[in-house]
């Protein structure tokens, strides 16, 4: 029995069992190369011709298989299908419909074959839905209803497995224990992973042993060395291949490639390089300046190599300090108090190091710090000299004799070779040299007169020069001294104000007419105490009393009753005032009194004309003040209106004579009243300057020809020989002259005769005097035109004029 007939044979039974009619209905014939299953469905009329009653089911036609990726020259044939009502007398026609029918798959339609026409990949579409019908070819009349069957593509190995990735990246710390799971690789395969092995992968490695294995099942990638050393192989690449078939012959394979990196652990304690560290430092660098730079050496990386540094012990407690730079894990010696080499010459540390992270599970291995020794030299610099004290404050007495010593100052050379200092005053803060010190051993004198009064406080700055052989003017120093003038009684007390008072006539005696008081520029320690009496010489006949408030005022009160204008209309009261200090100092002070008429309540009525003026108007010196000013206010007002007046008037030609000579001069187009630079006048009215040849700043001469100077010609014998020579003179230049202009030009020249009176060009009126018609024309053209203008000379005819 061929394979055909087994599975009609099967297709019958099955439908028999289905329907309990074999033999009827359409018929899907189907052969597989596994000839595995087969099985038809079909439905119609039974035996009898009584029509079935339709039911889905009966049209469950089992699947077509066919193999995916044929590569035969034939057309695949994938079955048949077959009605019951084809009797074989071509009356049935077979149509196919649905997913890739009449191009994937062709149907005979006279026998219903069904053929695939193209390779087909399972990978890509793993069934297609198809649907059959059978009509009879000549009525269009369904034979049997229209039914729908599955074509699916039966899977071959066809694909290799594929990994997610290619390619991997992973890491593991170093020194892990055997069998630290690093990464899984996982590598799928496109073919039917429920039929066969043709999906199912088995993982290997290719490459990577024996630092790393592979779980054949799981594609977990596992360490298998221990203690893998990062700081000896960092990089490793491992290849995984991946296997179908159970990793059996025959089956297709894929590999990826995975980097692991061994991560750092931090199994490297720091290391000095060296044991001794020495570094030269000059005694003069700043507090925390940088001393010297050390360096530990850790294999590690990251926070793994972070160390600290620290000062074990030192020779010189608190000098120096050592931190961590962060970003090059340096310790950096800083210096933290002042190195003197004259004191302490060097300087021993001991330094250690140590992990600023440590990992307890190395600890073991071995101490996790080092240590190291550094020596630090301090080396001499040239010091400056050094004062004993930051300031001196010296006293004086305001009366102390010239050439008297107030004081001194001291320096030092720090140095070793230590120099004798000289010292000098600062001028610039003693400019009137009232001090002046020794220069060897720092005495301050004093030159002139102090006054207290004046001048309480003098603050000058001295400076101390070292003095070597060749003296060195870059090494000083300067100190302030504040010297105080100490005060001494050398003033006497006057009168606080200048006190006028008067008297009134109908006065009482023993009448307070004026309290007074006095001031005393002198500052005595114990604050000022006034004595105020009467002048001696005044004390015999006096009209009014000085009584003494003790308290530093005074009253002046009257003597007696009443007063008389016109007996004594001022009287002048001589008051004296000592001060309490030694050497007491006393003046008399004059105390003017004026006699006035009063009312009852003692207000002042009427005073002699003198005292009315005295009080009421302005001292003659405020008068002189006043009246300058309203003066100065006047003039510069009439200044101001003057200047007004003149800045209105001013044309932009001054003369009649200036417009003509402009026009008649200069044939151009100035640039209006803004064109300062076209022209300028100022040349006309000063011939002089045009030996200067001005050129014309706003036109750029085509060509520049220097303007020719002439030596000025010899002295005629009288004008007018002297004149035609000149003329003549000009006209022989311009006619040899190329830079010419041309001859229908008029020139004009200045020329002032040789027995002018004319000291200067603007005498227009002197020239005019000589009375000569040919010079006049000259002079009054001439003067003002030396210059070769846009003019010409050359024509006989023009010479005579
Ligand atoms: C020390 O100071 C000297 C000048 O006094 C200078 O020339 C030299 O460079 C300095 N040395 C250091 C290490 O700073
Ligand atoms: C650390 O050292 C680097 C390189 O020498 C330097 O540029 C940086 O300024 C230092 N940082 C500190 C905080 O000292
Ligand atoms: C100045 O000071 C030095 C020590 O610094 C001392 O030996 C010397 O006597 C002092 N001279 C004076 C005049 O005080
Ligand atoms: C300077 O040298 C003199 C001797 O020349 C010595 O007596 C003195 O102590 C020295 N001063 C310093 C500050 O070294
Ligand atoms: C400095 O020298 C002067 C002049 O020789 C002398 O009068 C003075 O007393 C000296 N000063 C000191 C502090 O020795
Ligand atoms: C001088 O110094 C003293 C003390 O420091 C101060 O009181 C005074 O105002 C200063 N005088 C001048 C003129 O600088
Ligand atoms: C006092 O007043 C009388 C007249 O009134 C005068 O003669 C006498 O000089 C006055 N005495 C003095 C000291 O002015």
């Amino acid at each position: 029995m061929d394979r055909r007939s087994v599975c009609l044979l099967l297709a019958m039974l099955w439908v028999s069992a289905h329907l309990g009619s074999p033999g009827l209905g359409l018929r899907a014939l189907r052969r597989t190369t596994g000839g595995r299953r087969g099985s038809a469905g079909l439905t119609g009329e039974d035996a009898n011709g009584v029509p079935l009653r339709r039911s889905k089911r009966g049209w469950m036609w089992n699947q077509f298989f066919l193999l995916e990726e044929y590569t035969g020259t034939d057309l695949q044939y994938v079955g048949k299908l077959h009605s019951d009502g084809d009797r074989g007398d071509g009356s049935v026609k077979y149509i196919l419909t649905g997913d890739g029918a009449g191009t994937l798959f062709k149907i005979d339609e006279k026998n219903g074959d069904i053929h695939a026409t193209k390779r087909l990949d399972r990978e890509e579409k793993a069934f297609y839905l198809l649907h059959a019908k059978a009509i009879n070819r000549f009525t269009n009349e369904a034979l049997e209803g229209e039914s729908e069957f599955i074509i699916k593509i039966h899977d071959i190995n066809d694909n290799e497995p594929r990994f997610t990735k290619d390619p991997y990246i992973a890491s593991v710390p170093e020194m892990s224990d055997i069998g630290t799971s690093v990464i899984q690789v996982t590598a799928t395969d496109a073919d039917d992973a429920t039929y066969g092995n043709s999906a199912r992968v088995v993982y290997s490695i290719l490459e990577g042993q024996p630092y790393f294995s592979v779980d054949p099942e799981t594609g977990l990638i596992k360490t298998a060395l221990a203690n893998m050393d990062r700081e000896v192989k960092e990089h490793y690449q491992v290849v995984i291949q991946a296997k179908d078939m159970a990793g059996q012959m025959g089956g297709l394979s894929g590999t990826t490639t995975v980097s692991i990196t061994l991560s750092d652990v931090n199994d490297n304690p720091p290391r000095f390089t060296k044991t001794l560290y020495e570094f030269r430092v000059n005694e003069s660098i700043e507090l925390g300046s940088t001393v010297g730079v050390i360096r530990a050496m850790d294999a590690d990386v990251g926070e793994n190599a972070e160390m600290e540094y620290r000062i074990m012990s030192s020779d010189g407690p608190g000098m120096f300090d050592i931190t961590t730079n962060r970003s090059t894990q340096e310790g950096v010696i800083v210096l933290r108090k002042p190195l003197d080499f004259e004191r302490k010459r060097q300087y021993s540390l001991r330094i250690q190091v140590e992990n600023v992270h440590i990992n307890p599970r190395f600890y073991a291995k071995g101490p996790f710090r080092d240590d190291a020794s550094v020596k630090i030299l301090v080396e001499d610099v040239d010091e400056p000299p050094v004062f004993e004290h930051s300031s001196y404050t010296m006293k004086v007495r305001e009366d102390a004799p010239r050439n008297k010593i107030i004081g001194s100052v001291n320096a030092s050379d720090p140095d070793d070779k230590n120099w004798t200092v000289r010292y000098s005053i600062d001028r610039h803060t003693d400019m009137d040299r009232i001090f002046s010190i020794h220069a060897w051993n720092g005495s301050v004198f004093i030159q002139r007169d102090l006054d207290r009064e004046e001048k309480a406080w003098h603050n000058i700055t001295v400076v101390a020069i070292e003095s070597s052989e060749c003296d060195n003017p870059r090494q000083f120093s300067k100190v302030p001294v504040y010297i105080r003038v100490l005060d001494v009684n050398d003033n006497a007390p006057t009168f606080a104000t200048n006190y006028e008072t008067f008297v009134c006539e109908n006065a009482k005696a023993n009448q307070r007419i004026q309290t007074v008081s006095a001031t005393d520029p002198d500052e005595p320690p114990g604050g000022h105490s006034f004595f105020f009496s009467l002048a001696q010489e005044a004390a015999g006949k006096a009209n009014f009393s000085v009584r003494d408030n003790k308290d530093n005022t005074a009253w002046i009160v009257t003597r007696r009753n009443s007063y008389n204008s016109l007996q004594k209309s001022v009287y002048h009261v001589p008051v004296v005032i000592s001060d309490g200090e030694l050497p007491v100092q006393s003046s008399t002070n004059t105390l003017t009194i004026r006699v006035c008429t009063c009312d009852r309540e003692g207000n002042m009525k009427l005073c002699n004309a003198e005292a009315l003026t005295a009080r009421a108007g302005l001292s003659t010196g405020a008068l002189v003040a006043i009246l300058l000013c309203v003066i100065i206010l006047l003039m510069i007002v009439v200044l101001f209106a003057a200047l007004r007046r003149q800045r209105k008037k001013e044309p932009l030609i001054i003369s009649k004579e200036d417009v003509r000579d402009n026009v008649v001069s200069y044939n151009d187009e100035g640039g209006g009243e803004e064109d300062t630079q076209a022209f300028d006048i100022g040349t006309l009215r000063n011939p002089e300057a045009i030996e200067e040849s001005k050129q014309r700043r706003d036109i750029v001469p085509e060509t520049f020809y220097p303007p020719v100077r002439r030596p000025p010609p010899a002295p005629a014998r009288d004008n007018n020989g002297d004149v035609r020579d000149f003329i003549n003179q000009r006209l022989q230049d311009n006619d040899s002259d190329p830079t010419a202009p041309p001859y229908d030009s008029l020139a004009t020249y200045a020329y002032e005769g040789s027995g002018s009176v004319a000291e200067s060009l603007s005498s227009l009126e002197s020239a005019t005097t000589e009375g000569d018609q040919d010079y006049n024309y000259l002079s009054e053209w001439g003067p003002r035109f030396k210059k070769l203008a846009d003019m010409y000379g050359g024509d006989d005819s023009d010479r005579d004029s």
